[in-house]
């Protein structure tokens, strides 16, 4: 029996999306992983560096930016920083108040003030959505006209969890986001993920 559940789960598809019983698993699914990876930053400085360049050479006239999902805040403190202007960053768990610039939000909500209100939103945790097309729509309605969303790729997002329940790959953002909103270009990054070891690429997503 026990070999039978071990050649199931090897079996079972690495990508799609994760379904919880009901929001309250999943937000605790969330604050789990948030407590048990509290001391890690996935993000990385020299991608943070680049991003920031893109930014200041394509968004005009920026003065508001947003993380998701940024657990340590390290990615708003490196953009704050360097662009000299306003970045907040969202989590969903109760450690956000032991972050600067950081709320305790669910990113999948939009707070009536950030619509068409925010030149740029950056996030490596798009895979921790439930559901990633309402996601994406809570993002971009919140995008300004001339402003982008950056979601960054590397091969762990293609790995459904528990944790980070859409699992997809490269060709499957490029078709989600496509629906609906233009990949502008598509960045080659540098290393980056918990143990600094994955290559990124970041969706640079406007609207159409
Ligand atoms: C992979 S970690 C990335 C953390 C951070 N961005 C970094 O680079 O270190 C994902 C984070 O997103 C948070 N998170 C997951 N679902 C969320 C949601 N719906 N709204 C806001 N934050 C969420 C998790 O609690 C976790 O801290």
């Amino acid at each position: 029996m026990k070999i039978f559940h071990q050649i199931k789960a090897r079996l079972a598809p690495k990508t799609g999306l994760y379904k919880y019983s009901n929001y309250e698993e999943y937000k605790q699914a969330q604050i789990d992983g948030n407590l048990r990876k509290l001391d890690c930053v996935w993000s990385s400085n020299t991608n943070i560096e680049m991003l920031t360049e893109y930014i200041k050479q394509n968004v005009p006239n920026i003065k508001f930016g947003i993380c998701h999902g940024t657990r340590r805040g390290e990615e708003q403190a490196l953009f704050r920083k360097l662009l000299n202007i306003e970045v907040i960053g969202t989590e969903i768990s109760h450690t956000a108040t032991q972050f600067p610039h950081t709320i305790e939000w669910d990113f999948h909500n939009v707070k009536d003030e950030w619509i068409n209100n925010v030149d740029f939103i950056y996030s490596n945790s798009f895979d921790h959505s439930y559901n990633p097309e309402k996601c994406l729509d809570a993002w971009m309605s919140c995008i300004a006209p001339n402003g982008i969303c950056i979601l960054e790729w590397t091969r762990s997002h293609a790995v459904k969890t528990k944790t980070d329940p859409f699992g997809a790959n490269k060709k499957t953002y490029e078709k989600l986001i496509s629906k609906k909103y233009r990949i502008k270009e598509i960045l080659s990054g540098g290393i980056t993920g918990k143990d600094k070891d994955q290559t990124a690429v970041f969706f640079i997503v406007t609207h159409k």
